[in-house]
């Protein structure tokens, strides 16, 4: 393994080394089956085992009430931005949507072609560098639901908060920061996160829903977008990813053994500290992206004063080891994705080369 790589890219994005190599050493033969997890039924015994560990994993390790289902679906987070509203949003019904950022928007994208949908709060006079506070929102009463994002990837805002829907079903996007800390998940009717950042390999995406969101899916819904039918099917209304799912199972072992994800926050906070001191005491050098009370702990956003500097710096750290930094397409600029897997040595790494570039 070339270990000198530090790879911040934003996704897929690096998984923790014991996982891999666990996965290594059971990948001809899984716990001593003399078959790969890969070839073997989903409806094999091994690989119940398996779904309901990483069930388990996950309750375990959100705390995630009995009323609410766990499900490893396919599609994509971006499957998600669909399936809400055609399960929750009629035609004539209205859902709010907050929009700070690139994925939110997607989402309300995909929410217009099935019924009403209330913005209301977006950031996107201010380039989406912040988030609302609660005090800022106000929710429709008739809305079916409300959707935001609790951390958007590409311009590098999280909420600090479960945002509280006063009674209106709250349904979170967390994709990029979902096991990074604690979360209350009964302030959300519905979570989900695409696993390719900080629950496993792309290919599943995690989907955590209260039982009576379950039970308001229309009938007559087609088979794989009808969340009831999913559930009642444990996930397994046709074959799952199963590596992906394996995969999943090995993290929530790795992050048991981590402390959990309380333990995460303090190391993903202390992560995080250190790239943005930096970029704080570069008098101006480097700009961070998001205002400070918004900026995420998982993908740390910044300019440098031109764009050809921002394309020395990405190839210039490239070649010393520090790959995936170059900003999402559609905002440029530098990205520094530290998901939970991400080691402080990384960290320390890209600061002493900041300091050497600038
Ligand atoms: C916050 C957020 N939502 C949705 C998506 C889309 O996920 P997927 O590629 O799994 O559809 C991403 C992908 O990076 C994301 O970061």
């Amino acid at each position: 393994m070339t270990d000198k790589i530090y790879n911040f890219s934003a996704g897929p994005a690096i998984l923790p080394v014991p996982v891999l190599e666990k996965a290594r050493e059971e990948l001809l033969s899984l716990g001593g089956i003399g078959m790969s997890v890969m070839e073997i039924s989903h409806r094999s015994k091994p690989f119940e085992a398996i779904l309901a560990s990483a069930e388990q994993g996950i309750r375990d390790l959100l705390s995630v009430p009995d009323n609410y289902r766990i499900l490893f679906l396919q599609g994509g987070a971006t499957l998600q931005f669909s399936m809400i509203p055609l399960n929750f949003l009629g035609a004539d019904e209205t859902a709010d949507y907050v929009i700070t950022g690139a994925w939110g928007k997607k989402a309300l994208k995909e929410a217009k072609r099935c019924g009403n949908t209330n913005v209301i709060f977006t950031t996107a006079e201010h380039g989406f560098n912040s988030v609302p506070t609660q005090a800022e929102l106000r929710f429709t009463k008739e809305a079916k639901y409300v959707h935001y994002t609790s951390n958007e990837t590409i311009e590098g805002v999280e909420f600090k908060y479960d945002l509280d829907g006063g009674g209106v079903p709250v349904v979170c996007d967390a994709s990029s920061n979902i096991l990074s800390k604690p979360i209350n998940v009964r302030e959300s009717a519905l979570i989900y996160a695409g696993a390719q950042k900080n629950i496993g390999p792309s290919g599943v995406t995690l989907v955590i829903i209260r039982d009576d969101m379950v039970a308001h899916v229309p009938e007559n819904q087609h088979s794989m977008l009808d969340y009831r039918l999913l559930a009642e099917n444990n996930s397994m209304l046709n074959t799952p990813n199963t590596w992906g799912i394996y995969l999943i199972s090995l993290v929530c072992e790795w992050l048991r053994e981590q402390g959990g994800v309380s333990a995460m926050e303090v190391k993903n906070q202390e992560k995080a500290a250190i790239l943005y001191d930096a970029i704080d005491a570069s008098d101006g050098y480097y700009t961070g992206h998001a205002r400070r009370p918004a900026r995420s702990l998982m993908n740390v956003t910044f300019r440098l004063p031109s764009e050809d500097l921002e394309k020395q710096f990405c190839t210039e750290a490239t070649a010393a080891g520090l790959d995936g930094l170059k900003g999402h397409r559609s905002v440029g600029g530098i990205r520094a994705s530290i998901y939970n897997a991400f080691p402080r040595e990384g960290v320390t790494a890209l600061v002493d080369f900041y300091a050497g570039f600038c």
